[in-house]
């Protein structure tokens, strides 16, 4: 089972998971950190800045892999991934452009850049920590309900449950685009460490689906139950729909101080 973490807020999520990094990154300064995008990873990143810039810990030899990008978005406007990422992760943390990896959701041949992507993934080592968050539909990246458990980075569609979450970043649904390029759950899953973020209500349900649920692809988060190594940090909110809410808050208030996430 994955260990859960249940705190106050994403703040002391962030800290926490921020903390994790920062001791892999220093013994590992060539690490490969998988990024998702969206509100809930935020804490974590600005926790990380905060962190590696007390520390005087310098991250320019970390490679990023993004999770997805919209398909037919600029890779120049606002809300692509690629530039989301430049603008919450590479700038602020100081990282090296060229060790930067965003599926190429603009490509001439997009139907190929999903493979392009597994490539580059193959050439780094495979990614050693994966941040992941939810969607309402129980998607991680853009694999939403229906998508093969083990699936490579592709074209999917998105639900229109997601482009009416994700309408909020643009002037209106018409300009969310219909199509994405994600890594697939197959490709997720080979990620050495996945850790899992969700706070506020309205991940409760999903959350639950995916950690205490039967496994399968209507619930695609669900998939996570056959990692060896995946822990869920989340705030109280997202915590109301587990059945096992009380064992997860005792099983880390005593775990052994040397083990980390
Ligand atoms: C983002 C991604 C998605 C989001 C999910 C939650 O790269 O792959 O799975 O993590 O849709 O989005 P937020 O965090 O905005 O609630």
């Amino acid at each position: 089972m994955a260990e859960v973490i249940i705190l106050p807020d994403s703040q002391a999520a962030g800290e926490l998971v921020a903390s994790t990094l920062m001791e892999q990154i220093r013994n590992k300064p060539e690490f490969v950190l998988g990024v998702a995008t969206g509100s809930t990873p935020k804490s974590t990143y600005r926790a990380l800045e905060r962190q590696a810039k007390q520390a005087e810990l310098a991250l320019d030899h970390l490679s990023v892999f993004a999770l997805d990008e919209y398909v037919g978005l600029d890779p120049q406007h606002p809300q692509s991934y690629r530039a989301e990422i430049y603008r919450e992760v590479v700038l602020p943390l100081g990282l090296d452009p060229a060790r930067v990896h965003v599926p190429d959701g603009h490509a001439e041949d997009v139907a190929h850049a999903g493979s392009a992507f597994e490539s580059a993934l193959a050439t780094a080592g495979g990614i050693d920590t994966q941040i992941l968050g939810l969607g309402r539909t129980g998607h991680i990246g853009f694999n939403e309900p229906g998508s093969s458990l083990a699936s490579r980075t592709r074209i999917k569609t998105l639900t229109e449950e997601t482009r009416q979450d994700n309408a909020r970043f643009f002037d209106s649904i018409d300009e969310v685009p219909t199509h994405c390029l994600t890594q697939g759950l197959g490709t997720i899953m080979e990620a050495k460490h996945i850790v899992l973020l969700a706070f506020g209500a309205e991940k409760a349900r999903p959350l639950a689906a995916s950690l205490e649920g039967p496994i399968s692809a209507r619930v695609p988060g669900s998939v996570l139950q056959w990692h060896p190594h995946v822990s869920v940090v989340i705030d109280e909110a997202a915590a109301a729909d587990l059945d096992y809410a009380d064992y997860y808050r005792h099983a880390w208030a005593n775990k052994p101080t040397w083990q980390g996430l």
